[in-house]
């Protein structure tokens, strides 16, 4: 068990900084996840908190004391890579024995913390196996099981179930949360999924080229995005970016999209504390928020559809307002096909805005 804390650490490759002045700190038992696209420097972090990876400037802390001059092997530290790296001459039993050989344990000792980890991740009927007769979730669970044998300080995870097909990276990911909520171990783990990420972690890293962009637990990086990069990162469908003019009215303001003569009104309480009057504003709506509806409700604007994605729980059905195309989500079958009137209108209170130019939110209470 430990706390992990990460102080303006810098990484460089030649000329390019891969990381750049992150901050984070990770509490004992805190089961973070860092999250981004492919290249965004998560491997490297991670590598770097394990010791894998040197670091150009800043400071890691373990447990409050700098690892600088601790090698790999001396922090206690478990890494589990996407890539399944067992020893395939040995059994499963002897692979997740295999890193306590070097600790002074009676057999006995030894015995029952392999059978124990076994249990956890359900391969106790596999133990006799060599790893070319499991299948691709089982090798996994053994590299995690081989991984928390030791009882680690952390276990670190880069992409873990990466590589396994969807149903099973979906069991795997019930499984994880399972084995860490019964080891109380500090995880961080890496991903490029924002749904593994949600399901999984306490709190979320979302970096972009080296980039700290926002740290929040699941509902706030959804439901206040400090940016447009995480706000169009997190979530599926993407959030719908526009656009946007405010026109002041009486008690709030008219948001006009797409060069439509018409707009929607928004009550002040909805607007955030955005200036009205800025003219770079970019609305950000999740598609759910979009509302379709067949009758012309008050405030709704008329629009035609131009697209139909099935899905089999629910449609995302698109329309055009003006230039712009909205993507929204609605029941299964909802509109009948391209080309349909129907009557559009937004949830104000699930409006984000945006800085057109730096991206960052302009709500106040982000
Ligand atoms: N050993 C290396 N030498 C040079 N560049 C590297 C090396 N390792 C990683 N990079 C670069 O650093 C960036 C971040 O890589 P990485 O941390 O693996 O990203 P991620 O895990 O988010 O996909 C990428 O642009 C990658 O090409
Ligand atoms: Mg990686």
């Amino acid at each position: 068990m430990a706390n992990i804390s990460l102080q303006n650490i810098e990484k460089y490759f030649g000329d390019n900084y891969v990381i750049r002045k992150l901050n984070l700190d990770i509490a004992d038992c805190e089961f973070v996840v860092l999250l981004g696209p492919s290249g965004c420097g998560k491997t490297t972090t991670l590598r770097a908190i394990a010791g894998l990876e040197t670091i150009d400037s800043g400071d890691i802390l373990i447990d409050g004391e700098p690892v600088h001059e601790r090698r790999a092997g001396d922090r206690d530290i478990a890494f589990v890579f996407q890539s399944f790296s067992l020893y395939p001459h040995m059994t499963v039993y002897e692979n997740i024995a295999f890193p306590l050989r070097a600790v002074g344990m009676s057999n006995a000792e030894r015995d029952k913390a392999v059978k124990d980890v076994a249990e956890i991740l359900r391969i106790s009927d596999l133990l006799t196996r060599r790893p070319s007769a499991l299948s691709g979730g089982d090798m996994q669970r053994v590299a995690i099981g081989r991984a928390l044998v030791r009882r680690p300080k952390a276990l670190l995870m880069d992409e873990p179930i990466g590589a396994l097909d969807a149903k099973l990276r979906e069991e795997m990911r019930a499984e994880i949360k399972r084995l860490h909520i019964a080891r109380g171990s500090t995880s961080v783990y890496v991903t490029h999924d924002q749904i593994e990420a949600m399901s999984l972690a306490d709190r979320i890293v979302i970096m972009h080229d080296g980039i700290l962009q926002q740290i929040g637990k699941p509902d706030e990086v959804y439901l206040k995005p400090a940016n447009l990069f995480v706000a169009q990162f997190v979530g599926s469908p993407v959030m719908n970016v526009a656009d946007i003019k405010l026109k002041a009215n009486g008690d709030g303001a008219t948001l006009i999209m797409g060069g439509a003569d018409d707009g929607f009104a928004f009550p002040q309480t909805a607007l955030g504390g955005v200036n009205v009057n800025s003219a770079e504003i970019a609305l950000g709506i999740r598609p759910e928020a979009v509302l379709l509806s067949h009758e012309q409700i008050n405030g709704a604007m008329e629009v035609a559809t131009t697209n139909i994605e099935p899905l089999g729980s629910h449609d995302i059905v698109d329309v055009q307002i003006g230039e712009e195309v909205l993507r929204a989500r609605t029941e299964s079958g909802f509109a009948s096909g391209e080309g349909q009137r129907l009557w559009v209108n937004l949830d104000p209170a699930q409006a984000h805005f945006f800085d057109r130019q730096s991206g960052q939110s302009l709500r106040s209470d982000v």
